[in-house]
């Protein structure tokens, strides 16, 4: 089944931007609230960096307040966690953000669970991991990548995946454990790999919906997928490659994407696929924070 079809995350996150940005504008006229969306960031490791940069950008295009916070490398804990109190407390921020890793002196658990569960954006908060493994996902805040990647998936095979193999290559609390609850809830019966797994390969191969979340450049090749499968790569690798002759610097995903589309029924490409998801998905967080107060 050569040429899968290429899921264009890009041209779907900017579909569900105008939308967005329509639905903040209503709320600000209707009901004089603008959706607030700090992000903090601690130090300058580079990919952070961008990161951050492509979320104000979106968050300002969807008509929103955003605030940046941009801390020194060695900042004390306290001093984080008394911006995240004030934070909390602000009537005007809606959603709070701190971009990870974060350096090593800071206790990334204590940092995360300081934000009120209301405003966890990222949905890293026990309360809201607590809700989506539950199967409560209409009333979580659900991580944003994994939010990002099951909208992808659904509009490919519909909202019931009953039936479906889905393998999830990675089980990290960002992306891995939310994508089996998400994937569970929609009935799908879903298997958790890692780097302990055995026959990784032959396992990958009955899947029929695959979501790649290793870190390991181009790890999954062609031979991996099964004809037909729906292939969600998350990673964001930099390579150096040989292009007309020149080395260059490039990024690829954790799956093989030339081989891949070969076997697949649609598949993501890096970049262009589930980045610009993830950032849209935090958009819709926060404007369904600014509107929690409403009633409906
Ligand atoms: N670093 C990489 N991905 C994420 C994410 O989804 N949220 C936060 N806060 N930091 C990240």
């Amino acid at each position: 089944m050569p040429d899968a079809k290429r899921i264009d995350g890009k041209a779907l996150a900017a579909e569900m931007s105008e939308t967005i940005a329509s639905e903040t504008r209503e709320l600000l006229e209707q009901h004089g609230i603008k959706p607030g969306l700090a992000v903090v960031i601690v130090g300058e490791d580079p990919a952070s960096q961008v990161y951050v940069r492509n979320k104000k950008r979106r968050a300002e295009s969807c008509g929103f307040n955003s605030v940046q916070h941009s801390l020194p490398a060695d900042v004390d804990q306290d001093s984080l966690l008394a911006l995240i109190d004030e934070l909390n407390s602000n009537e005007d921020i809606h959603g709070i953000l701190v971009q990870l890793p974060l350096p090593s002196h800071l206790d990334e658990k204590t940092i995360t669970q300081s934000i009120d569960p209301s405003k966890d954006v990222d949905g890293f908060h026990y309360v809201n991991v607590g809700k989506l493994s539950t199967g409560d996902t209409d009333d979580a805040f659900i991580p944003c990548t994994p939010a990002g990647c099951m909208l992808m998936i659904r509009r490919e095979l519909g909202d019931d995946l009953s039936g479906l193999s889905a393998v999830i290559i990675g089980r990290s609390n960002i992306v891995g454990k939310p994508m089996a609850a998400l994937l569970l809830a929609a009935n799908a019966t879903v298997t958790v790999t890692h780097s302990r797994t055995k026959n990784l390969a032959a396992v990958v191969r009955e899947a029929d919906i695959v979501v790649a979340a290793v870190g390991r450049p181009e790890m999954v090749g062609g031979d991996w997928i099964k004809p037909g499968a729906v292939v969600i790569d998350v990673g964001i690798n930099r390579v150096e490659r040989v292009v007309d002759g020149e080395e260059k610097s490039v990024l690829v995903g954790d799956v093989n994407y030339a081989e891949a589309s070969e076997k697949a029924l649609a598949i993501t490409p890096v970049p262009g696929g589930v980045g610009p998801m993830t950032i849209i998905m935090l958009m819709h967080n926060t404007l369904r924070s600014a509107r929690a107060g409403l009633a409906d």
